[in-house]
């Protein structure tokens, strides 16, 4: 018992237990943090502690700063951010967010938070910050959810308004203020938290599928087609490409982004990961509803009505949306990969990661550069079986199927 009371967490409670009032509250513990709780049951204030996780206090180099937030995302939370300065001080500064980005200061915020000088402190083995904040209504329906995160980088600043750097550690947490307050109870982790600070199997599915899609299917897809029609006037690229693109590609896309809209905390709404994400789902339903009318109803018409074939702007329009995919999609995966999953978990991802992303874009780029390089002998090839001179080279059985380019090229035909 003694040797709670020279816990930080002792220390404030008897402190508070001298004013002669009666509190209330919780200690909740994860792998990243311990957060106490305690609300005051006369007028309401509550009181929050955070320090290091169980039986891990956590010295001054370790704490760039520690915030919580009240709610269960950034956005909108009002947020109570902490961190110890190099004279000894600490600053609290008490900002909101408009979504996953840098929380702005909030000059007079709805609920002003007092930091306890005497009850806080960070020295070289150990970190405890302790506010005080007026009630809340949440607070007084025994249910109270917050966010934390920390971060290892100091602000280096002791202005309340000083930037600071993303967090790496962070997870939610929900508080029953009116529990009757038991430090043991905490201690021994009866605690409902959750730490997002490693990744779930929904962020990995939704990785795989995003990566499967942008740095694999997409690309691809969009190669078959500029280096086969320079080659060969057989229309098999046409089945490739639709599937690699219009099958494979788009369910990518889509089972990505559910996974997303199903999974994900939407304080990642603001995020240009997020946008990217968005803007890449609805051009890819597009492009995939243009491909098949360009490629596909186009030529049942022409085939139909026996016009001459001619590539017409829509062939135009689907390439460059089609680019113009390819270039979101690796936009979205190097946000995905090196701004969202860092600033979200503790591992960021190595450098072999940033090569594999770097290769995986260059090849595929470099490849339909060159490609480009054929269009003249595409156009050759195709002109030449306009005028007969080359026999369509499909067989019969692939004929039978699908519109072949050679019938609706020949004039025999
Ligand atoms: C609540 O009561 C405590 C003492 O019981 C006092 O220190 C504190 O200032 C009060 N807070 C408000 C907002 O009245
Ligand atoms: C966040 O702060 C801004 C600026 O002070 C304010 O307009 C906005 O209403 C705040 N949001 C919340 C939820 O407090
Ligand atoms: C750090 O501060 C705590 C609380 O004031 C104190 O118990 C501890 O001895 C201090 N540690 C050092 C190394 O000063
Ligand atoms: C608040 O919630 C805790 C934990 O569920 C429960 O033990 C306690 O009785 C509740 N208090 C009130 C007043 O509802």
């Amino acid at each position: 018992m003694r040797g709670l009371l020279y816990t930080s967490l002792g220390l404030v409670v008897s402190a508070l237990n001298v004013a002669g009032s009666s509190f209330t509250g919780q200690k909740q513990c994860d792998s990243n943090i311990c957060i106490t709780g305690l609300r005051d049951s006369s007028n309401g204030t509550q009181t929050w502690t955070l320090a290091g996780p169980e039986g891990k206090d956590l010295g001054s180099s370790q704490v760039g700063w520690m915030a919580i937030g009240f709610g269960t995302k950034m956005a909108n939370s009002q947020m109570v951010i902490l961190w110890p300065n190099s004279d000894g001080s600490i600053t609290m500064s008490q900002r909101n967010a408009t979504g996953h980005n840098m929380p702005k200061v909030v000059q007079s915020p709805p609920r002003a938070a007092n930091l306890m000088k005497s009850e806080s402190f960070s020295n070289s083995t150990s970190t405890s910050f302790t506010f005080t904040i007026p009630s809340s209504s949440d607070s007084d329906a025994n249910n109270t959810q917050l966010i934390y995160a920390m971060s290892d980088h100091n602000p280096g600043s002791s202005s309340p308004s000083a930037n600071i750097v993303q967090h790496n550690k962070n997870g939610n947490m929900q508080f029953n203020l009116l529990a009757t307050y038991n430090p043991n109870e905490g201690n021994s982790g009866s605690s409902s938290s959750s730490s997002s600070s490693s990744p779930s199997t929904a962020v990995y599915a939704h990785a795989a599928f995003g990566a499967l899609a942008a740095m694999l299917f997409l690309p691809l897809g969009a190669l078959v087609p500029r280096w086969a029609r320079a080659f060969t006037v057989k229309r098999w690229w046409f089945p490739a490409h639709g599937a690699l693109n219009g099958i494979l590609g788009l369910t990518c896309v889509v089972v990505a982004f559910a996974i997303a809209a199903a999974s994900f905390d939407d304080g990642v709404l603001g995020s240009t990961h997020t946008k990217c994400g968005l803007a890449l789902l609805i051009l890819v339903i597009f492009q995939s509803l243009l491909g098949s009318a360009t490629h596909w109803l186009k030529h049942r018409l022409i085939e139909k009505s026996k016009i001459a074939w001619r590539r017409g702007p829509l062939n135009f329009v689907h390439m460059i949306t089609g680019i113009a995919i390819i270039a979101l999609g690796w936009v979205t995966v190097y946000q995905g990969l090196f701004s969202m999953w860092s600033s979200s978990y503790d591992s960021a991802p190595g450098n072999g990661w940033k090569i594999a992303f770097w290769v995986l874009m260059a090849v595929p780029a470099a490849l339909y550069v060159i490609g480009l390089a054929f269009i003249p002998r595409q156009l050759k090839l195709e002109h030449e079986l306009h005028n007969g001179t080359t026999k369509e080279i499909g067989t019969p059985t692939e004929e039978k199927g699908r519109t072949s380019i050679g019938r609706r090229f020949s004039p025999a035909a």
